[in-house]
């Protein structure tokens, strides 16, 4: 072997001639100038004549390797022959050349086999492969591994690959029909991931070239987890010591399990052991993810003092597996009975002239509490002329201890038990309480406070609002209430346009057996804030700060009404009170504003040289603290050809016009039938009145409820309508205006029944504003208003 690589090392040639064809035999990457061999000489020419037969290469295409030295004769390399750039993987690499003879002409053909060299070193493409392995895969399961590759043909390729050195894994190599040889992998001993996870190997090829050339590539295997590890408790017992007076949601303990596995396998979930009675699960709970054990009910020590239950841990594998342990939690006994003590026999009265000794009754005292919380000493106060006899168990015996004298002493007092014998009390009965509108939420708008003269539970209150409705909602989503100290909190904000008052029904309960209660009512009422500015209802087409279109006519005299503007505030009192001003004006000497009727009347007659159009810009405020306000621009088209309205109006309903004319009808006999209906009823009402008055003196029909908040006030709300040339008011009843109007008709029987008196009592606005409102805002019509006739004319019109 070893001669063979020298041969290929210095240069070596073979060569023969076959029917006039010679073949030589190279190494590949031959060194520039090195003599391939001497074609003087195996072709049979003579040297001298070379260059006179002109001795050449026919010139092919591609590239040429080759050239000849005619001076010696030889065939000599002119560039880099790679062998695998020539012929690739093919196991025979031959390159022709044909050379040419003049004198005479021949044609040699010599081939030129170029042998391979161990250049190339085996190489995989990928440098790092990564098998995932199961961890219970049995030992003798194969993976196939990348084959390398290594251009080099014959013994210089791939010729073995080796693995590094490892417990678990051996390597074989298999053969494909292809001449390809494949590694594999395989597991020779079993896997367990709790104990190396990853296994990091090395994969050498190597070939059969002298000097040996190799090359590796790193293989990682990771082991895949099987859910072969249960969950493990720290300990088998976990012990808590918890007072019976721990509340609810109290953590006790936390038991802890760890798995070896990961993921799904590793992952614990903690629950109460299937055979857990009911008992334990109405008193205890356990989070599922941290295994943290809390207090679910209220505990009692005097019912049962330990608690012993098991805990499983499960892990969410396939199968899952599982662990316990045992969790016993002694329930503390804190001393929160009271010593009872029951009187068995009493012997009273006795005569003052007892003796000393004289039995007066038999007491024995009990308490549920254990160890020394259980443990009752009744002593007696030392002053008394009685003594305690223990007898036996637990029971005592009260006997005289000492002269008794009835005249100085009639009668003693043992004081024993308490009796749940009085309700809780309320300091007053109702409470009234005033809340701004718009305030946060969450505030403590009240707070009402009970006592309660017996002791311990009997005396121990618990604060409650009853359920009621506050308009149809229940009032519990209104307020809440601390259930310890009485304090009643808001849950929103109140509005005193939609809410002016409600009530609240509480109660008070000791803790008593049986329990005794009592109840109290807190009257909250929303004051009013200035929250809503004065909105515009007349002119009716104009939208708040909008502009309104009037016409008057030049001819106009100085106080011509030329429009009213009215407004309302839905807030009430002061924050109600509207105000109208002149805020800006084309010309202000022509136009003003009544500060409270909102009439729009001219200053002076209207002039020849003043503008056709006048713009007026009104403000209106309340008067609120802090101040809102609104603004109208009213456009006013002065106009020559306008007659008085009145005049127009009157040409107007002397024209013949028939609808209006059947309109008109109908209202009067509508108008006269309600008058007529009326009247009978009042007339019925009166007669019956005057029957009963014969025994109470006097009748009165009240329209308000004491209860004004039970039934909202109903108040005028009065619409103008100006619909064509039917112009009407409407007389609506409703609450929007204003809260505290109320109205009373009242009948005296003394009066005649024809005459009603409409009384207002406490009116924000007089009344005849009001009626001055209508008036003025049907400048046209012919209408008039007797205040003291209302009923029989407040609806009529053109
Ligand atoms: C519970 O209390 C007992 C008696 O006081 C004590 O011996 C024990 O160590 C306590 N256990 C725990 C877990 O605190
Ligand atoms: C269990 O404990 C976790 C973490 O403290 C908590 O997020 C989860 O709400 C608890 N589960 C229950 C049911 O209380
Ligand atoms: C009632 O308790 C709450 C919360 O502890 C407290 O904010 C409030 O001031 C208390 N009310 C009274 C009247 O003490
Ligand atoms: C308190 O009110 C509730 C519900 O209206 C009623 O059932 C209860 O009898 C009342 N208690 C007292 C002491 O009036």
């Amino acid at each position: 072997m070893q001669s063979v690589f020298l041969w290929w090392h210095y240069f070596f040639l073979l060569w023969s001639t076959i029917k006039g064809q010679t073949r030589y035999s190279i190494p590949e990457e031959l060194k520039q100038e090195s003599v391939v061999g001497n074609l003087a000489k195996d072709l049979g020419l003579v040297v001298s004549e070379l260059y006179r037969r002109k001795l050449r290469i026919t010139s092919e295409a591609g590239k040429q390797y080759f050239k000849l030295d005619l001076g010696k004769g030889d065939l000599v390399v002119t560039d880099r022959i790679d062998r695998e750039e020539l012929c690739g993987q093919s196991p025979s690499c031959l390159l022709p050349l044909e050379l040419v003879i003049d004198n005479p002409l021949q044609l040699h053909r010599v081939e030129i086999e170029i042998q391979d060299t161990n250049d190339h070193s085996p190489n995989f493409i990928a440098k790092e492969k990564i098998v995932k392995i199961a961890e219970l895969v049995n030992p003798g399961a194969r993976f196939p591994l990348e084959s390398a590759q290594d251009p080099d043909v014959g013994t210089n390729s791939v010729r073995t690959y080796l693995i590094s050195k490892n417990e678990h894994f051996k390597l074989t190599v298999k053969n494909h029909k292809d001449g390809r040889k494949i590694p594999e992998l395989v597991l020779e001993r079993a896997l367990d991931r709790e104990k190396l996870p990853v296994h990091n190997l090395i994969l050498t090829a190597v070939d059969g070239g002298d000097p040996v050339r190799s090359g590796t590539s790193e293989i990682t295997v990771i082991v895949l987890d099987n859910n072969d590890n249960a969950p493990q408790f720290e300990k088998q017992l976990y012990e808590a010591n918890l007072s019976e007076c721990a509340t609810i949601g109290t953590e006790i303990v936390q038991v802890k399990a760890t798995d070896a596995d990961e993921g799904l396998n590793g992952e614990i979930e903690y629950l109460f052991a299937e055979q857990t009675t009911d008992l334990i699960l109405t008193f205890f709970d356990i989070n599922r993810s941290t295994g943290i054990i809390v207090v679910k009910n209220n505990l009692d020590h005097e019912t049962t003092s330990l608690h012993r239950f098991d805990v499983t841990a499960k892990d969410k594998g396939n199968p899952e597996m599982d662990g316990h342990c045992s969790v016993e939690i002694k329930i503390v006994d804190i001393n929160d009975n009271i010593p009872e003590i029951i009187v068995t026999s009493l012997t009273t009265p006795i005569p003052e002239d007892s003796a000393i000794g004289t039995v007066i009754a038999i007491i024995s005292a009990k308490d549920p509490d254990s160890g020394d919380n259980g443990k009752v000493t009744l002593t007696m106060s030392p002053k008394s002329p009685f003594r305690l006899n223990p007898s036996i168990s637990k029971h005592y015996s009260l006997v005289t201890n000492g002269p008794l004298d009835r005249e100085k002493n009639s009668h003693y007092i043992v004081e024993l038990l308490d009796v749940n014998d009085n309700p809780p009390v309320f300091s007053q009965l109702s409470y009234v309480v005033y809340v701004k509108e718009n305030h946060p939420p969450g505030i403590i708008i009240c707070s009402v406070s009970a006592t309660d003269p017996d002791v311990g539970g009997n005396a121990k209150i618990s604060y409650s609002i009853l359920d009621s409705k506050v308009q149809d909602v229940s009032v519990s989503s209104y307020v809440y209430m601390n259930a310890d100290n009485g304090s009643i909190y808001s849950m929103h904000s109140f509005d005193y346009e939609k809410l002016k008052v409600f009530q609240i029904q509480v109660q008070a309960k000791d803790q008593g057996s049986p329990c005794l209660s009592s109840n109290a009512t807190v009257h909250v009422f929303i004051l009013d804030q200035n929250d809503n500015a004065p909105a515009v209802i007349y002119p009716s087409s104009a939208a708040l700060g909008s502009l309104s279109h009037q016409r008057m006519p030049r001819s106009a005299k100085a106080g011509h009404l030329v429009t009213k503007v009215t407004a309302v505030d839905a807030d009430s009192g002061h924050n109600a009170w509207i105000s109208y001003r002149l805020a800006e004006a084309t010309d202000t000497s022509l136009f003003t504003v009544n500060q409270y009727t909102g009439e729009v009347r001219t200053k002076r007659a209207v002039s020849e040289q003043d503008e056709s159009s006048q713009r007026l810009l009104i403000e209106i405020k309340d008067d609120g603290e802090p101040l809102q306000s609104a603004t109208i621009t009213v456009s006013i088209l002065l106009e020559d050809g306008l007659h008085e309205p009145i005049l127009e109006l009157r040409h107007k309903t002397s024209e013949p016009n028939r609808k209006t004319g059947r309109i008109t009808l109908y209202l009067i006999l509508s108008l006269a039938s309600v008058s007529v209906l009326s009247l009978v009823t009042f007339l019925i009402l009166a007669v019956k009145c005057i029957r009963n008055s014969r025994s109470s003196g006097s009748c009165c029909m009240r329209r308000s409820d004491c209860d004004d908040y039970k039934k909202p006030n109903r108040n005028l709300q009065i619409q103008l309508n100006t619909d064509g040339p039917i112009k009407y008011v409407e007389v609506l009843g409703g609450d929007m205006m204003s809260q505290s109007q109320s109205f009373r008709s009242c009948m005296s029987p003394m009066s005649e029944y024809s005459d009603f008196t409409l009384i207002k009592p406490s009116s924000t606005t007089d009344f005849k504003e009001v009626i001055s409102v209508l008036d003025a805002s049907l400048p046209d019509s012919t209408w008039t208003f007797e205040s003291q006739q209302v009923s029989r004319k407040y609806l009529l019109l053109f």
